[in-house]
């Protein structure tokens, strides 16, 4: 199968999950009721998936108040094959929001060729999200939800009316009438979250799902059995939190993709895009030269093999500003509406953090450039964002403020809220000194906002210090431009557990090293779950190209058996496009 094919599956398969697995209550055949902490079962995944079990565990809700009563979290696993099996590997693929079991469930034979046939893989529903139980449900109904975000900044993004000059008063203006708009809408949105959930909203933070893999682990393998861990994006969060909360308990981990996790829990959660986005330009740069090498035929945005990058980068802001001045009709979408140009910008961020979708966003794009905006316009308002496990999008917008609110300082007096003003001014400082392409547009802008309305505190607050001793070192993998995760965040564990971590280098764009297959990445990977640690500051290149020809393809084939296999998996996670976070 091409890597085109694959990724095209994604955006086939749009919103509409192939494998929806239904809550446990709904296909248990003897349910034996599971009330106390640590009851656990495992039954066959409905439909039958080879090699996975699903389940669901009890643990506290609170693990600082027995009286709160219990949660319930969903698990898939896909288990070892070769034995002695090695134990349980813990697995997170970011959002937050994303449902781990679902993972588990359509990632587990790759995941096996990564990790190694002698591991458990554990895919797991952290909490507020998918069928864990309590989840984060504010809306009534996810019509509600839709028609609620419909039309708005969040669905839309942000929309200026030219980025050529930054310091022209008018992009204050416009961007002010809209950070108030986003304002309210935010406020709703946590007003309707203390309405439906109250308390229930207390227990998703980022220290509480810590405790959950510490009591998982200790069912699942036996108390005295170390923690093993593999998460990426949000991931590196939860795997971060998790080596310097409990540096005794931890046997292998790896993060990839780092979020800055000095920011995450220190800092004010409306302020942490502009570090997330330094390494946006120099991938949206990639984008472009690799384009304009490719030329016409594979990119449709390049008249010519060989045009000049910046004739390409120009054509997005003429048609970025065209739009600004008058939006684009869609009467025939997914939902009769229009496109504006914040949606646009925030799509093609979007698609430059997944460079294996470069050939299908080239084309997307150049079609609605060409007038033809549909498609794009499909993408934006339907699938945002574009992760097929999740049934219905707007759901991880709230799932993800649930964990990043309790995570983060709350500003919790009105008179220290940040106003539409300073937004303005944060989003202004975003375009001028970090990227002015993409500085306000983010879906991490949207995500990331609000917090000071949110209704409730955690049992738990994480901050830190970062600097634990471990016993085995964590592997830390940064790619060289990743729009969301910056390679600076991985040096910056790194520097603080420089005895207790390695970090190695994909050299290459998109987000985490699973944006575009890499062997090196992925045998250092595999040989560090077999026990050996790779070098500090190994550097991997990336083995596909970006927009691959024939001839690309026919290299392929060139590389033995064993890689060849090895590859396939590759191309196969690749297509599990991962947004944002
Ligand atoms: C940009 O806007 C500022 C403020 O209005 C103005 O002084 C400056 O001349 C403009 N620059 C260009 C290149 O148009
Ligand atoms: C525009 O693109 C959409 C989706 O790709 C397609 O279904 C439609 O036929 C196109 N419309 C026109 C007028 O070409
Ligand atoms: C870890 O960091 C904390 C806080 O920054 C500091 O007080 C402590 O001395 C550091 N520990 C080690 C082992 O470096
Ligand atoms: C790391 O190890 C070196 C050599 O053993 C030691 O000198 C240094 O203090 C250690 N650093 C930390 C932060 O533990
Ligand atoms: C590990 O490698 C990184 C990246 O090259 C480097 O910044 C760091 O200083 C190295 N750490 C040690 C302890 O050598």
């Amino acid at each position: 199968m091409s890597i085109i094919a694959l990724t095209l599956f994604l955006f086939a398969v749009g919103t509409e999950p192939t494998l929806i697995w239904r809550s446990s209550s709904q296909f248990r055949k003897n349910v034996a009721p599971l009330l106390a902490p640590g009851d656990i079962d495992w039954e066959e995944c409905i439909p039958v998936v080879d090699n996975v079990e699903c389940g669901r565990i009890v643990v506290p809700k609170d693990y600082f108040n027995a009286d709160a009563g219990i949660a319930t979290i969903a698990l898939a696993r896909y288990k070892a094959k070769k034995f002695p099996r090695k134990g349980s590997v813990f697995l997170n693929f970011g959002g937050p929001g994303n449902a781990g079991s679902q993972f588990a469930i359509t990632d587990g034979v790759q995941m096996a060729k990564r990790i190694g046939d002698d591991w458990d893989l554990v895919g797991f529903d952290p909490r507020g999200i998918g069928n864990t139980s309590p989840a984060t449900h504010c809306f009534p109904s996810a019509l509600a939800s839709d028609v609620f975000f419909a039309n708005t900044v969040i669905e839309q993004g942000f929309s200026v009316s030219s980025i050529s000059n930054l310091s022209s008063p008018l992009l204050y203006d416009e961007l002010v009438e809209q950070y108030r708009q986003f304002l309210a809408l935010k406020e709703t949105q946590a007003e309707l979250c203390r309405k439906s959930m109250g308390d229930e909203l207390r227990y998703m933070g980022t220290a509480t799902v810590v405790r959950d893999i510490d009591f998982m682990s200790q069912v699942i393998e036996g108390e005295d059995e170390k923690i093993n861990y593999f998460g990426w994006s949000y991931g590196s969060i939860i795997g971060a939190y998790l080596v310097n909360m409990l540096p005794n308990r931890i046997g292998y981990t790896i993060i990839d993709g780092i979020v800055d996790p000095i920011l995450w829990s220190n800092e004010l959660s409306y302020k942490w895009s502009i570090n997330s986005i330094s390494d946006v330009e120099k991938t949206y740069k990639m984008f472009l030269e690799d384009c304009s090498k490719a030329g016409s035929s594979l990119c449709p945005l390049a008249k010519y093999k060989g045009e000049p990058w910046q004739n390409l980068e120009r054509r997005f802001e003429e048609f970025f500003d065209a739009t600004a001045r008058k939006p684009i009709p869609i009467p025939f979408g997914n939902r009769p509406g229009f496109l504006t140009s914040g949606g646009a910008r925030v799509y093609l961020e979007k698609f430059i953090g997944q460079p294996a979708l470069w050939p299908e966003a080239a084309k997307i794009y150049a079609s609605a450039m060409a007038g033809n905006a549909t498609r794009l316009y499909d993408l934006i308002v339907d699938a945002l964002p574009l992760v097929h496990p999740v049934p219905h999008s707007w759901k991880r917008d709230l799932a993800y403020m649930a964990v990043v609110c309790l995570d983060s300082p709350r500003p919790t007096s009105p008179d220290v809220f940040p106003t539409a003003e300073d937004l303005t001014e944060l989003g202004l400082k975003a375009l001028r000194e970090v990227s002015p392409h993409f500085g306000l547009s983010m879906t991490q802008n949207t995500r990331f906002s609000g917090c000071q309305y949110w209704p409730v505190d955690g049992p738990e607050r994480f901050t830190g210090p970062w600097n634990a001793t471990l016993e085995r070192k964590m592997l830390i993998v940064s790619n060289t431009a990743d729009p969301t995760t910056p390679k600076s965040s991985g040096l910056l564990i790194n520097s603080l557990m420089p005895n207790s971590s390695v970090i190695i280098i994909q050299d290459g764009p998109g987000h985490t090293s699973s944006a575009l297959p890499s062997l090196c990445t992925v045998k250092l990977q595999r040989e560090y779950f077999a026990g050996n640690i790779p070098k500090n500051g190994t550097v991997c290149a990336v083995d596909v190209a970006t927009f691959p020809d024939e001839k690309d393809e026919a290299a392929l084939q060139m590389l033995s058996i064993e890689d060849l296999e090895l590859m396939e998996a590759l191309r196969a996670g690749m297509a599990q496009v991962r947004f944002g976070y």
